[in-house]
C-alpha cells in the first residue's frame, strides 16, 4: 500500500458524519444545525484542540481581506474557526476525501461557504498558484509528511512574497520511541515526526525566515491537567475529537499520546516564519 493510501485509510470510517452528529444529539446540540461552538471539541482535531487552535490565531496579525491557507485542514474546525475570528477566506487542503466531504457539509451547515473553501488533494501538489496567500497554517500534519523539504517548498510557492507560515505540529523528544497506534498514525509505517532541531534547519533550507519558535510541553501538561479535573468532576472532556474519529482506536491513541507526552517522546511546538 502506498503511504497516502495508508494515512487516508488511517482516517477514513465511511461514517464520520453519522457518528458526529450522534455524538452532538449525546451533547443536546442540534446536530442537523450545529453551532460553531457545539462544533469544537470535535472539529478541531489535533493536541489541545481548540485551545491550540486560539493560541495559533492570537500570534497572527489578519486582516478580513486575507486570504489564508490552511495545509491539511481536516473536517474544517480550524478554517471555520479562522473565517469567524478574522472575517478572512480560508482555502483548506487535504488529502482525506472523507474528511474534506464532512468540512464541507459543516462549512455549509455554519453558513460559512462565501469564506470557507475546501479541496482535496496533497500538500505536497498544491493546485494553487504561486503567490495566492497572505499566511498558511498547518496543524498536527506534518506528522504524517515524509518529504519536509517538498511540504516547506510547496508551502513556500503559493506564499506571497512577505507571507507568513505557522506550524504547529509534534515534534520527536528526548524521550524515546513513540508508541502506535498514534492518533495520526496506526503505525511507525506512516508516521515522520521530525526532530525540532530537523524542522528549524529545514524551513530555513526552503528559504524560510523563523520568527518564533516555541515549544507548548507547559501547556500541554496544563491541558492533560484540566481534562483529569473534568473527567474526576464526571464532565466529558473539552477534546473529543480523537475518540469521535477513531472510535476504538481512539482510547489506544489517547492514552498512548497521554505517555509520549509524559515521556517526552512528543513535543508540541509551534513555529511562525515568512517568507522574505
Ligand atoms: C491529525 S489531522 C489534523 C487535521 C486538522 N489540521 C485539524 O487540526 O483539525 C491530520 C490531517 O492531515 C491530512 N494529511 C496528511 N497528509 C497529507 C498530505 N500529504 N496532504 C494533505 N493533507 C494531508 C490528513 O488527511 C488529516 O486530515
Amino acid at each position: 500500500m502506498s503511504t497516502d493510501a495508508s494515512i487516508t485509510g488511517h482516517y477514513t470510517s465511511g461514517s464520520l458524519l453519522d457518528r458526529l452528529k450522534a455524538a452532538l444529539a449525546d451533547d443536546g446540540a442540534d446536530p442537523d444545525h450545529p453551532t460553531i461552538e457545539a462544533l469544537a471539541p470535535y472539529d478541531q482535531f489535533h493536541g489541545r484542540g481548540l485551545d491550540a487552535t486560539e493560541q495559533l490565531a492570537a500570534g497572527i496579525s489578519v486582516s478580513a481581506s486575507d486570504h489564508l491557507l490552511d495545509i491539511g485542514s481536516g473536517i474544517g474546525g480550524p478554517a471555520r474557526y479562522m473565517a469567524n475570528r478574522f472575517g478572512c477566506k480560508v482555502t483548506g487542503i487535504d488529502l482525506t476525501e472523507e474528511f474534506c466531504d464532512v468540512a464541507r457539509h459543516l462549512t455549509s451547515a455554519l453558513g460559512l461557504e462565501a469564506q470557507v473553501t475546501i479541496e482535496q488533494g496533497n500538500a505536497l501538489a498544491m493546485p494553487f498558484a504561486d503567490a495566492t496567500f497572505e499566511g498558511a497554517y498547518s496543524m498536527n500534519v506534518s506528522m504524517n509528511i515524509e518529504d519536509k523539504a517538498g511540504f516547506y517548498g510547496e508551502i513556500f510557492r503559493v506564499l506571497k512574497p512577505g507571507g507568513w507560515l505557522v506550524l504547529s505540529e509534534l515534534a520527536q523528544g528526548p524521550g524515546g520511541a513513540v508508541p502506535y497506534p498514534a492518533p495520526w498514525a496506526l503505525t511507525e509505517e506512516s508516521s515522520f515526526l521530525s526532530t525540532p532541531e530537523e524542522t528549524r534547519a529545514g524551513l530555513e533550507a526552503g528559504g524560510f525566515r523563523i520568527e518564533r519558535f516555541d515549544d507548548h510541553v507547559a501547556e500541554s501538561k496544563a491541558f492533560a491537567a484540566k481534562v483529569r479535573a473534568m473527567v474526576e468532576r464526571g464532565e466529558k472532556p473539552p477534546h473529543r475529537a480523537i475518540a469521535m474519529i477513531h472510535g476504538e482506536l481512539g482510547q489506544a491513541a489517547t492514552e498512548n499520546m497521554a505517555e509520549a507526552s509524559r515521556l517526552q517522546a512528543i513535543i508540541p511546538i509551534e513555529v511562525m516564519c515568512t517568507k522574505p
